[in-house]
C-alpha cells in the first residue's frame, strides 16, 4: 500500500489530475481490466473507489489516476511517495468482456480517459479494431494522449475549446463516425467512461444507430462489497448493485435521471471539509 511514484498529469487552475503507482502485489496479480479498488487515505478518512488503470505483476504495482474533487482524492493527492495508504482492497467489481469483437468505439471524457486505457489496450490485444474517441474541457486537461495512441487503430480529439482536436464533444465525433459507419464498417460495441451526461449522450446517439453500448457507472459506493446499497442504479427497470453487478452495465437500459439524483444527494455534505492526517510509514 506504500506510494512508490506519484506524477501530475494535468493541472489547470482549478483541476489537477494525479497519477499514482502502489506497491500491491496481491492486487497487482490478480486485477483486469474493468476492475477498481476500494481506498482509504487515512483512519478517520472514508472509503473512495478508483480504478485500477494499469498493474506490473512483475514489480508488484497498481496504477490509480484522479482527479483532485474533494476531501479525499484532494487528501490523496497530498500523499508523497514512502507514505502509506491506510486501507487498499480489491479488485473490485467485474471485469470487462474481452474479446474479438471486430470494429468497437471506445470513448473517453476527462478522467473517464484514464478509465478506458486498460480496456482498450485489453480490446486491442484480442485483435479489435479500435476507434477511440476522447473529450476533454481543454488540451492542458487531455491526459493519457499519447499512452492511448499505442491502441488504437483511429484516435479522435476533441475539446470543449478547440485547444486540442476538434472544437465540440466527444459526441459530435461519435455521430460522424457512425454515420459513415452506415455505409463502410459495421460496429459491434461502445464503451464508454465519462462525466454522466456524456455518457448518457452517448448512448442516446448509440441508441438511434442500433449498437450496442457499455458504460461504466460511477454511483457513491461505501463498503463495494454489495452490503450497504449505495450504489444501487436502476437498469432494465431492475435494481442493480453497481460495485457487485457492476460497474458496467448496457447503457441504454441505464435510469439516467434517477443516478444523476443519487450522486448529488451529499453534494452540500461534500463541501464540508475537515481536518484528516495522512499516515505514513
Ligand atoms: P467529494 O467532494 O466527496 O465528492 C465529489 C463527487 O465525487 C461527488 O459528487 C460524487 O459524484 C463523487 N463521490 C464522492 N464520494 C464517492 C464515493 N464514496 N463513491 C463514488 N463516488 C463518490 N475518479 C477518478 O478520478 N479516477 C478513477 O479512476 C475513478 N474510478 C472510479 C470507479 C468507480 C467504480 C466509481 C464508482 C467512481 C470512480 N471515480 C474515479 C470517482 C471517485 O470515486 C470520486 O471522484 C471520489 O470518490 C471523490 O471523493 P472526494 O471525497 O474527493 O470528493
Ligand atoms: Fe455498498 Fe455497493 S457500495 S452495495
Ligand atoms: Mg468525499
Amino acid at each position: 500500500m506504500r506510494i512508490i511514484k506519484k506524477e501530475i498529469l494535468a493541472q489547470t487552475q482549478d483541476v489537477t489530475i494525479k497519477r499514482f503507482e502502489i506497491l500491491s502485489p496481491l492486487i497487482a496479480r490478480k486485477v483486469r481490466p474493468g476492475q477498481f479498488v476500494v481506498l482509504m487515505v487515512c483512519e478517520e478518512g472514508e472509503r473512495i473507489p478508483l480504478t485500477i488503470v494499469d498493474k506490473n505483476s512483475d514489480i508488484g504495482t497498481i496504477t490509480l489516476i484522479f482527479q483532485e474533487v474533494g476531501l479525499t482524492t484532494k487528501l490523496l493527492g497530498k500523499m508523497e511517495v514512502g507514505d502509506s495508504l491506510y486501507a487498499l482492497a480489491g479488485p473490485l467489481g467485474h471485469a470487462t468482456e474481452i474479446k474479438n469483437f471486430g470494429n468497437l468505439i471506445l470513448v473517453g471524457g476527462g478522467v473517464g480517459i484514464a478509465e478506458i486505457y486498460p480496456v482498450a489496450k485489453a480490446l486491442k490485444e484480442a485483435g479489435n479494431h479500435t476507434t477511440t474517441i476522447l473529450g476533454a474541457r481543454n488540451n492542458d486537461l487531455l491526459i493519457l494522449e499519447q499512452e492511448l495512441k499505442v491502441f488504437c487503430d483511429e484516435l479522435y480529439i476533441t475539446t470543449d475549446d478547440g485547444s486540442c482536436g476538434r472544437k465540440g464533444f466527444v459526441t459530435d465525433i461519435l455521430q460522424e463516425v457512425l454515420s459513415y459507419s452506415l455505409s463502410a464498417i459495421r460496429y459491434s460495441l461502445i464503451y464508454a467512461v465519462g462525466p454522466i451526461p456524456m455518457m448518457r449522450r452517448v448512448c442516446e446517439v448509440a441508441s438511434d444507430f442500433k449498437v450496442k453500448t457499455i458504460v461504466s457507472l460511477n454511483p457513491l459506493m461505501v463498503d463495494a462489497t454489495g452490503m450497504c446499497g449505495c450504489c444501487r442504479v436502476t437498469v432494465a427497470g431492475k435494481t442493480k448493485f453497481a460495485c457487485v453487478d457492476g460497474p458496467e452495465f448496457d447503457g441504454t437500459q441505464v435510469n439516467w435521471d434517477e443516478l444523476t439524483k443519487r450522486n448529488s444527494v451529499y453534494l452540500d455534505k461534500e463541501k464540508h471539509i475537515c481536518n484528516l492526517k495522512i499516515s505514513s510509514v
